[in-house]
């Protein structure tokens, strides 16, 4: 059995890593956690992840996922077929790792407040098999002060061993995004914030070897739980201004994305202005509910913050503006919604990826299902089972059976397989005058009028 790597030298660190004669067990083997680990497993680390659902380990053990993030299933199948990714809902596993990552799931509560349920009962699971040695990552989106007034006091109590002194204990947030979370996991710098510095340098090892990546260490956990917020509150509200500037361009006339490329050409600070595109919407597990924690948090605090409900308010009103530009050049043609065959082409949250989770496409399509049109849906990317979530239309099998007579194409999510028919062949196959609202600003707008369509995207 390893002998664990806090408490060690750097030097034995260092060797203990370099050398991977070590493991990693990852607890909570969802989006991230398989990320995570199946990179880990990739680079030549033994990885063991850990989940309660019987589904998620019997999957990995057969070298499959249902993550659905582009290259994770070869990472999977390649990993478990080397022998070095494996998955279990047995926590006595841990005793045999010398590194424990825990990315379990921290949702919204109904008063938008975060649930860390999973934190707790992890923390409680984790600490009984505990030794002298371990060094414990979290990785989960949580609030300040979760780490060390939550999850470590369940630690020790639980244990009987103390962070800090019998084993290491950090909190780095997970900064990755769907669709390129293996790339980013592998070059988004890391922030890590420990109980000690003992535990920051372990910390700060493992991630310089298994990733070579430098890490940015902060003052203390609650400031690296703080940094995680910050950056997707900054995200949410950035993505709420530049849809907001993309109604006032849709009133005008003007293109949002010239006005939006141009003004990016501005030096402020020490990078320049960075305002990112406009949409139909914003979904995800991250986006929605993160703004809400610092909301939380400022309540908490009797703070009463505008900025993450503001974000949270201007994203949430774009599924239904989206519908009604929708309505509006349907009526510019002489047509209604519900005399209109419509073609809804991507349902996931966001271009490239299939997860559905919390997708702001469900509120145009629900819109449209209650409108009475005669509706198809395509999602290349989405399994059946997960379309039910947004629809109860049937996905069609191909794009040309979804767009063929249709009124309009409405782009919901902008993947790359919706570019790979010519634009003159959907326009073929759709009705005359077929409206093309491009919800993701993500086709040439002279390409689709030149194509024949009555193209609109949102701000522009
Ligand atoms: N999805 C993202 O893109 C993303 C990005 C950055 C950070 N995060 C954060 O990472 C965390 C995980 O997110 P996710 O998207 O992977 O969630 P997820 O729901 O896909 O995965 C969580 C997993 O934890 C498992 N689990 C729950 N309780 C457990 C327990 N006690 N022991 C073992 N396993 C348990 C669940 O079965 C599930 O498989 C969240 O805090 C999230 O905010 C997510």
């Amino acid at each position: 059995m390893a002998r664990g790597a806090f408490g060690r030298s750097d030097a034995e660190i260092d060797l203990l890593v370099r050398g991977m004669r070590s493991g990693i067990a990852v607890v909570g083997f969802g989006y991230i956690g398989t990320v995570i680990g199946a990179v880990l497993a990739d680079r030549g680390w033994p990885v063991v992840g850990i989940d309660v659902r019987d589904s998620v380990v019997d999957d990995i053990n057969s070298g499959r996922t249902n993550v659905p993030e582009p290259g994770l299933g070869e990472l999977v199948a390649n990993g478990v077929r080397a022998g070095r990714l494996r998955a279990t809902a047995d926590y006595g596993v841990i005793a045999e790792n010398d590194f424990i990552i825990v990315t379990v799931g921290t949702p919204l509560g109904p008063d938008y407040e975060p649930i860390v349920d999973d934190i707790k009962a992890a923390a409680r699971a984790v600490a009984q098999h505990l030794r002298e040695g371990h060094l414990v990552i979290l990785k989960s989106t949580v609030p300040p002060d979760t780490t060390e007034k939550i999850f470590l006091p369940i630690l020790e109590e639980t244990s009987g061993l103390r962070a800090g002194v019998d084993f290491g204990l950090a909190f780095c947030p997970e900064r990755l995004a769907e669709g390129q979370a293996i790339r980013e996991f592998l070059s988004i710098p890391i922030v890590i914030g420990a109980v000690d510095e003992r535990s920051a340098r372990a910390c700060a090892t493992l991630w310089r070897h298994a990733l070579g990546l430098e890490s940015i260490v902060v003052e203390d956990p609650r400031t690296a739980e703080m940094v995680k917020l910050a950056d997707n509150l900054w995200i949410d509200l950035n993505i709420a201004m530049a849809n907001e500037l993309a109604k006032v361009c849709d009133r005008l006339g003007m293109d949002v994305l010239q006005v939006i490329g141009a003004a990016n050409s501005m030096p402020k600070g020490s990078h320049n202005v960075n305002i990112l595109s406009p949409s139909m919407g914003v979904g995800g597990y991250c986006l929605t509910k993160d703004p809400w924690f610092v909301n939380h948090l400022g309540e908490t605090l009797g703070l009463d913050l505008q900025v993450p409900r503001t974000s949270r308010t201007v994203n949430d009103t774009m599924p239904g503006y989206t519908y009604g530009l929708l309505t509006q050049l349907l009526a510019d043609q002489g047509k209604t919604i519900e005399d209109s065959k419509i073609a809804v082409l991507g349902i996931a949250f966001k271009n490239n990826t299939g997860d559905c989770r919390l997708t702001p496409t469900k509120y145009v399509v629900s819109l449209l299902e209650e409108s009475g049109c005669q509706l198809c849906v395509h999602d290349p990317w989405v399994p059946e089972d997960e379309a039910h979530t947004v629809t109860s239309v049937p996905l069609s099998p191909d794009i040309e059976s979804a767009v063929k007579d249709a009124d309009a194409l409405v782009v919901l999510a902008g993947h790359r397989e919706f570019h790979q028919t010519p634009l003159v062949r959907l326009a073929d196959l759709a009705a005359d005058r077929c409206v093309f609202l491009d919800g993701r600003n993500s086709f040439d707008p002279a390409a689709a009028r030149a194509a024949g369509f009555v193209y609109k995207g949102i701000g522009r």
